[in-house]
């Protein structure tokens, strides 16, 4: 079973009541969203493998460790998670970045990709699909499915807020991909709002209704 990473630092959570707040416009919002993405980011990293390598400082010759192993990608969730890429690529600005677009068939209600350019590499690269807001899963579930039908292997999820249920569904059909998430919440409601969440995070990230 993946792991389910709740990152409760004083100032993601800080961060998070503002971003929560109906009275925050667009604008905060946006920058509040970059800024809780690039801290979860320093947790996401936490695991990267490093190597020794030899440099030389002003003093001496000396071993110092770097980063190692395989190269990061980021996939953001059209449209919401596009205003967690750029918070993350701060802390590692050498990312390649996909997208993936979605929309839900009014008839059978399955995720349908509308949009999908992904780096070439994609299957030999470890790679963190963002999405403010983890809801029933369905649409985090069918892009995870998506990258590993393009050869993914190694994959981690990143949220904002989850709820019980977003993550029980991943966890069910992807029991090899670890979640990320500043704040569990306590439910959905029957509109599928996360409760208490956000809101609408794309209409709230970009200004429309
Ligand atoms: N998507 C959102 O933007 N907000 C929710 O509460 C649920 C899904």
């Amino acid at each position: 079973m993946s792991k389910v990473i709740e990152v409760n630092h004083p100032l993601i959570q800080h961060k998070i009541t503002l971003i929560r707040d109906k009275h925050t416009g667009s604008k905060d919002f946006r920058q509040l969203v970059k800024e809780v993405s690039m801290l979860l980011g320093y947790e996401i990293t936490r695991d990267l493998p490093l190597e020794e390598v030899e440099i030389e400082t002003p003093i001496m010759k000396t071993k110092s460790k770097m980063l190692s192993g395989k190269k990061l990608g980021i996939i953001p969730i059209l449209r919401a998670g596009l205003g967690m890429v750029d918070g993350i690529l701060e802390l590692i600005p050498a990312a390649k970045v996909g997208h993936i677009g979605l929309y839900r068939d009014p008839e059978t209600l399955k995720p349908v990709e509308y949009y999908c350019k992904l780096p070439a590499d994609v299957g030999e690269r470890e790679l963190i699909v963002v999405d403010p807001m983890l809801a029933t899963g369905g649409s985090a579930a069918a892009a995870i499915n998506f990258l590993k039908d393009r050869g993914a292997t190694n994959i981690k999820l990143v949220n904002l807020i989850a709820s019980p249920e977003g993550i029980a569904e991943v966890q069910k059909m992807h029991p090899d991909v670890d979640i990320y998430v500043a704040s569990i919440d306590e439910k959905l409601n029957d509109h599928g709002y996360i409760v208490p969440g956000l809101g609408d995070a794309g209409d709230r990230l970009y200004g429309t209704k």
